[in-house]
């Protein structure tokens, strides 16, 4: 999608060089871009643990690309796959919640086992990681058709008049490589003419709503308004919102759904007033072995000063400043999961389903 009218991705290879991964670094958007490179096994795991880089399928792919700057940097051995689960345990444990960090993991482990000599492993890492990249923006693509069907249905019954659309976290293309999970049915829509509107949760505490999927709404020319996260109930009471989408960091095989921390408050509300939830997401968000979500997906807990301190742009630099009393101290829970009775349908690349076990399962 698009920065001031260039078009991006969210991840690279760095153009004639090969060793190199170059990423955004979105802990600086709205107000600064940018590009940080990634050269080493620490620097993708820094990456994706201080949050340069975050949402579930954007953190699989630079995971993927991390499994193969280690790699760079294996000598040869007699236990070279022992080393690679090694660089694969090492990344997993920088994030816990959102399972395509392990789904990528566990595909470059796979894939180069099948190769003996170290520098074909090498090679078949870069090329796995690289149709891993191109993987996620089709199926984020095919998301946003099979999604896109669902606006289109709720623009013609209200005859053409806007669709409003409520989204929390950023489940958008910088979560993402391209188009976004949530977003991408929203963008679809737009280009096929459809009027529309998103309330956009600003998703404290590190406001990925209000500085993320604002931003790239923007930049994309779509109308919409950040609301304070308890304001989506109120809004949905007073037949302001036309349905809910979201994505997804780890959905289990039952159809739980863990997200940003604050979903399954918006899922409750919109449940109370008759209004469509649904969950974007794609294959490699689910959770197939995870039976039961609630009880099972493991919850990122994160450094209290992320609640205790925000982020604001002021005299042409980012501030971080102190909203409570000095010595409180704040609880930072990355997650939350819903329960699947309160969701209406998931959208995936391979179609529109139900978030129960025996659909899910189909989608395999
Ligand atoms: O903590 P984050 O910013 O990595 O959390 C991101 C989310 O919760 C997204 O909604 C989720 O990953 C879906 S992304 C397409």
């Amino acid at each position: 999608m698009q920065i001031n009218k260039k078009y991006y991705h969210t991840i690279w290879v760095k153009e004639n060089s090969s060793s190199v991964i170059e990423i955004i670094d979105q802990r600086y958007l709205p107000f600064e871009f940018r590009v940080v490179e990634l050269k080493t096994l620490k620097d993708a795991f820094v990456a994706i643990k201080e949050m340069l880089v975050r949402g579930a399928p954007l953190i699989g792919v630079t995971a993927a690309y991390g499994m193969y700057l280690g790699m760079l940097d294996l000598k040869k051995s007699e236990n070279i796959d022992q080393e690679i689960r090694k660089i694969g345990d090492y990344l997993e444990s920088s994030r816990p919640t959102a399972v395509n960090l392990r789904y990528a993991v566990e595909l470059i482990i796979e894939k180069t086992k099948s190769v003996k000599d170290i520098n074909q492993k090498i090679s078949v890492a870069l090329q796995t990681a690289n149709e891993l990249k191109e993987k996620e923006i089709e199926n984020c693509r095919l998301i946003g058709e099979n999604g896109l069907s669902l606006i289109e249905k709720i623009s013609k019954a209200k005859k053409g008049d806007t669709v409003n659309i409520l989204t929390h976290c950023n489940a958008g293309w910088l979560a993402c490589v391209d188009y976004g999970t949530a977003t991408a049915p929203i963008y679809l829509a737009h280009k096929k003419g459809i009027k529309l509107h998103v309330w956009v949760d600003e998703t404290r505490p590190r406001n990925q709503g209000a500085r993320l999927t604002a931003f790239e709404l923007g930049q994309e020319g779509i109308d919409h308004t950040i609301i304070a996260d308890n304001t989506g109930g109120l809004l949905m009471q007073k037949g302001m919102v036309d349905l809910v989408i979201v994505g997804s960091d780890r959905t289990s095989a039952n159809g739980d759904v863990a997200n940003k921390i604050g979903t399954y408050l918006k899922a409750l509300a919109a449940h109370d007033n008759n209004i469509p939830f649904y969950v974007a997401l794609p294959l490699s968000t689910i959770d197939f072995n995870m039976t039961d979500g609630v009880k099972q997906i493991p919850i990122e807990q994160r450094d209290e000063n992320e609640v205790r301190f925000i982020d604001g742009w002021l005299d042409n630099k980012i501030n971080n400043v102190r909203i409570v009393p000095e010595n409180s101290k704040a609880a930072n829970y990355g997650f939350d999961v819903t329960p699947a009775k309160y969701v209406t349908a998931l959208i995936t690349e391979k179609g529109v389903c139900k978030a129960n076990k025996q659909d899910i399962e189909k989608l395999k």
